[in-house]
């Protein structure tokens, strides 16, 4: 068994900091970015019910599963099931984890550099006024290299917390940035929803038409609850391994799940009332709708109050980037720990060669918004492959087994002494927590799968 001594890891010191790292993981780009984004392809309120529901029964208990493997292995993604089940042929999820690790980390970095732009371009007033935010969302990222060189900004920043260890840096500056972010999203929320002709938009977030429910919708919303729950490909477990024992397992997920459904409703409520109140931008607009909404929004919002615009669109990009950065250290962290444990890497090389990978993918994926836009297969680009590959390919792949394995084959006084920390903790949950394991996660990723499969 690999020891905390036995590497640079350490542990996370408190219940807060647990909470915090587990929620900086979850909340990113892919509750301010992605979500609104899929639910504009998807179809509005009957998406966001169908999301809730696999956020409910299948996150939820995967990400106690990974919380388990974690901590009861003290080891990475390929590392625990080395140690929980030694030989078996399941250590490919482990390598699929680590897989969707990578492909994740480079669009997300792409995209954290357009917001790391919009930071800039806010902070020296270029958003301010009147303008087609289409047109400059679309000239930016076209641009060759441009965009190029934030992506490797970002990943360099991220590079070198992880290189740092992430308890100390992260753990301190999440406590203050994650509830700063939340509070500028209420404001923003509350604005937006009083914006002309908000009322659509409203609608489009609450009436559902669930003839708009296809397979495909299906797929896109299990894709969305792993990715941003985080949980799928090991990136919790990873983190796991820093849980002491006084961890509470099934209270922390609860929280995590919680915080993170929280913020992607909100970010749904100020950028769907300010699509509808903005002339000629679909809800469908893809990866640019919240970069081209979210302008109008600041200006609209504080058309009154220059100053205040100012300052709140600064520090919303801002925040957004440090949530998009606890989120990417989570998955750096993945595949560093894996070279540091198996291969006994040092931890400033494997982290090199993590971000260099990284790099190389990222800037695949940047281009497929400019100068490599007409590379497609099948009508999708490097950036899209990513995205499906990781979140409707390897992440529930990854959720089914990891359910599978905990509920099925890990032997369940294991199971039940880690949930409630040998025994010391009440039991209440244990058996719904068991029921959804074994039956319902895994069930529900096979059926949306065949479901696909005969679409
Ligand atoms: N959950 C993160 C977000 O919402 C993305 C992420 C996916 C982080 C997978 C780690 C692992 O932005």
């Amino acid at each position: 068994m690999v020891s905390h001594s036995s590497n640079n890891r350490g542990n996370f010191a408190t219940r807060l900091g647990v909470i915090l790292a587990s929620a900086g993981s979850a909340v990113g780009l892919g509750n301010i970015w992605r979500f609104p984004t899929e639910v504009g392809n998807n179809g509005g309120a009957a998406f966001i019910l169908v999301y809730f529901g696999f956020v409910l029964f299948l996150a939820l208990p995967v990400m106690v599963c990974e919380f388990l493997m974690g901590r009861a292995s003290r080891s990475n993604t390929v590392g625990a099931w080395k140690v929980l089940a030694p030989g078996s042929p399941l250590i490919v999820v482990g390598f699929l984890g680590i897989l969707a690790g990578v492909l994740i980390l480079s669009f997300y970095s792409v995209v954290a550099g357009w917001t790391l732009d919009y930071t800039v371009l806010s902070l020296t007033c270029q958003l301010m006024g009147e303008q087609d935010f289409a047109q400059v969302f679309q000239a930016f990222v076209s641009n060759p290299w441009k965009p190029l060189v934030t992506m490797l900004l970002f990943l360099l920043v991220t590079h070198w917390i992880v290189v740092r260890g992430v308890e100390h840096g992260i753990e301190k500056y999440s406590k203050l940035m994650m509830p700063l972010l939340l509070l500028i999203i209420v404001v923003l929320a509350v604005y937006a929803m009083s914006m002309p002709g908000a009322e659509a938009g409203l609608m489009f977030l609450l009436r559902p038409d669930f003839s708009k429910v296809t397979p495909g919708v299906v797929l896109s919303a299990m894709g969305q609850a792993l990715f941003s729950l985080s949980v799928g490909l090991g990136c919790l477990t990873t983190y796991a391994s820093y849980f002491n024992k006084e961890t509470k397992l099934m209270s922390s997920a609860l929280s995590v799940c919680l915080i993170d459904t929280l913020v992607a409703v909100m970010s749904g409520f100020i950028i769907f009332p300010a699509v509808f109140s903005v002339q000629g931008v679909g809800v469908d607009a893809g990866p640019g709708l919240v970069f081209i909404t979210l302008p109008y929004v600041f200006n609209m919002a504080f058309s009154g109050m220059p100053l205040l615009g100012y300052l709140f669109s600064g520090l919303f990009y801002l925040l957004l980037i440090l949530a998009a950065l606890t989120s990417s250290i989570s998955m750096h962290e993945i595949s560093t720990a894996f070279l540091t444990d198996n291969y006994r890497m040092e931890r400033r090389r494997a982290a090199r060669i993590v971000t260099g990978a990284c790099l190389l993918l990222g800037i695949a994926c940047s281009l497929s918004f400019g100068p490599w836009k007409d590379y497609t297969l099948y009508g999708m680009t490097v950036f899209d492959w990513f995205d499906f590959v990781s979140a409707k390919f390897c992440m529930p792949i990854g959720a089914m087994f990891i359910c599978i394995f905990v509920g099925w084959v890990m032997p369940h006084s294991e199971v039940r002494a880690q949930l409630t920390n040998w025994g010391t903790l009440p039991v209440r949950l244990y058996g719904i927590f068991r029921f959804l394991a074994r039956w319902v996660a895994p069930l529900g990723v096979m059926i949306v799968f065949i479901n696909e499969l005969l679409a």
